[in-house]
């Protein structure tokens, strides 16, 4: 779907089901990735068929990976990551950050050129922060504004470690330093201000490889080579958070969402909803391939704002525009800081979410790094934009929802970089 498309979402008063919402994207990018990466064969369930991670898919496809797709299943027939042959053309990773960052990493170490780009928005996002270290580790990097722009070329080489402090609490950064590390000579340490989400560090010990981790280090030795598993991947936390939104800011109903991915790298959503008053309860936790899942059932209550700033902002990151919306429907203040990493995500997420409120009627402002929301207000409706940004699709569709008039959204389709069944499983819920 190319074409922005406008939809009217009509206010709602009750919501009820039972649902499962599409895989974690960040774990199906790594199952993807490391199948590829692997010798024999992988298989992934209820892997997220999202145009972000289907970007993943298709760059494996470029560098000679086959594999098979039906739906949510994914069978990767791994030849081992030395196997991996030059790219014949630009390797397009459309929206995806994950992609780009991860892949940067993982082909460091391949002695052959590979050229990247991607859609309007991944051409903006800044790539020195993982380019910089790969230079240091010996990799050759050119592109826009000294390589930290896409169109991007790496030709990848012999690597070293060594000991490398990032500035900001990112996985993909992380993810990348670790990856390139796996061939490089001698340790490749990464030391975060506060840690970022761990999939990569779990699903790498369940292909085999030794990967120490401590509070905000980690450390992976090189020449470690990957054995393929079979990967079920939990449901989207950062899917499930627009329904719990819903979920606690309906007047009616009650809604069960079924497998959710709840690493605590992730949960930073649950907390906050909790100590805004939310009833979530956590029902049949398990832990499968490493990573922990649990049933939340989600009923009304009436929220109040919080301060949410510090080492709990990546364990949310991505949640602050629908966390945005319930603060604007909670009563009292909400004060969101250290934030500023939103300002390089898919959109300028400080500006666009503090925009896009404001016209539905919301009271809050911008700051440099975060925003304050004063509650509660009435979420009049109005018109909204995705700006091609999904999880601003998505926040304004429940705005839509709890909303006094409703609100027409330009854009909607963005939501299918994360969350293809988004729409079907709101009307699903909601009766419309
Ligand atoms: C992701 C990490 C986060 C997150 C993104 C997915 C990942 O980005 O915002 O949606 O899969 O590693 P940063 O690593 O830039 O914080």
């Amino acid at each position: 779907m190319t074409e922005e498309q406008g939809v009217f979402i009509h206010p709602q008063r009750q919501i009820n089901g039972d649902i499962t919402v599409p895989g974690d994207k960040s774990i199906s990018h790594r199952a993807a990735l490391f199948g590829g990466m692997a010798k024999g064969n992988t298989h992934i369930m209820n892997f997220l068929p999202g145009q972000d991670c289907l970007s993943t898919l298709s760059c494996l496809k470029a560098l000679g990976v086959n594999w098979e797709r039906r739906e949510s299943e994914v069978w990767i027939q791994g030849q081992g990551l030395e196997n991996w042959t030059e790219p014949q053309d630009v390797l397009d990773v459309g929206n995806s950050g994950t992609t780009f960052r991860l892949m940067l990493g993982v082909l460091a170490g391949s002695p052959f050129a590979s050229t990247f780009t991607g859609d309007e928005s991944i051409r903006k996002r800044p790539m020195r922060r993982v380019t910089g270290p790969l230079l240091e580790m010996g990799v050759k990097v050119l592109g826009r504004q000294e390589g930290n722009f896409a169109p991007l070329t790496i030709q990848g080489g012999d690597l070293k470690g060594g000991v490398f402090k990032t500035p900001v609490a990112s996985a993909q950064v992380k993810s990348a330093i670790l990856l390139a590390g796996l061939r490089a000579s001698g340790e490749t340490w990464v030391i975060e201000p506060a840690l970022s989400r761990d999939h990569t560090e779990r699903m790498l010990r369940g292909f085999g490889v030794e990967v120490w981790s401590e509070g905000t280090q980690s450390r992976i030795i090189g020449g470690s080579k990957l054995t393929a598993q079979d990967v079920s991947v939990p449901g989207d936390i950062s899917s499930a958070a627009f329904f719990l939104v819903l979920g606690s800011l309906m007047k009616k109903g009650e809604l069960l969402i079924r497998k959710v991915g709840v690493n605590p790298t992730r949960t930073g959503i649950l907390d906050v909803l909790l100590k805004m008053g939310a009833d979530i309860q956590l029902e049949n936790y398990a832990e499968i391939c490493g990573e922990p899942r649990a049933d939340l059932r989600v009923r009304p209550s009436e929220l109040h704002g919080v301060e949410i700033q510090g080492e709990i902002i990546p364990r949310l990151i991505d949640e602050v525009p629908i966390l945005a919306v319930a603060a604007s429907l909670a009563k009292g203040e909400t004060v969101i800081r250290d934030a500023a990493e939103l300002r390089v995500k898919e959109s300028d997420r400080i500006s666009t979410v503090v925009e896009g409120l404001q016209a539905l009627g919301a009271d809050l402002e911008e700051l440099p790094d975060g925003m304050r929301i004063t509650g509660k207000t009435r979420l009049r409706g109005g018109r909204a934009k995705s700006h091609h940004d999904h999880r601003l699709a998505m926040s304004w569709t429940i705005a839509g929802l709890l909303s006094e008039e409703g609100v027409s959204l330009e854009g909607i389709e963005a939501a299918f970089v994360s969350f293809p069944s988004f729409l079907p499983l709101i009307e699903q819920v909601t009766h419309i």
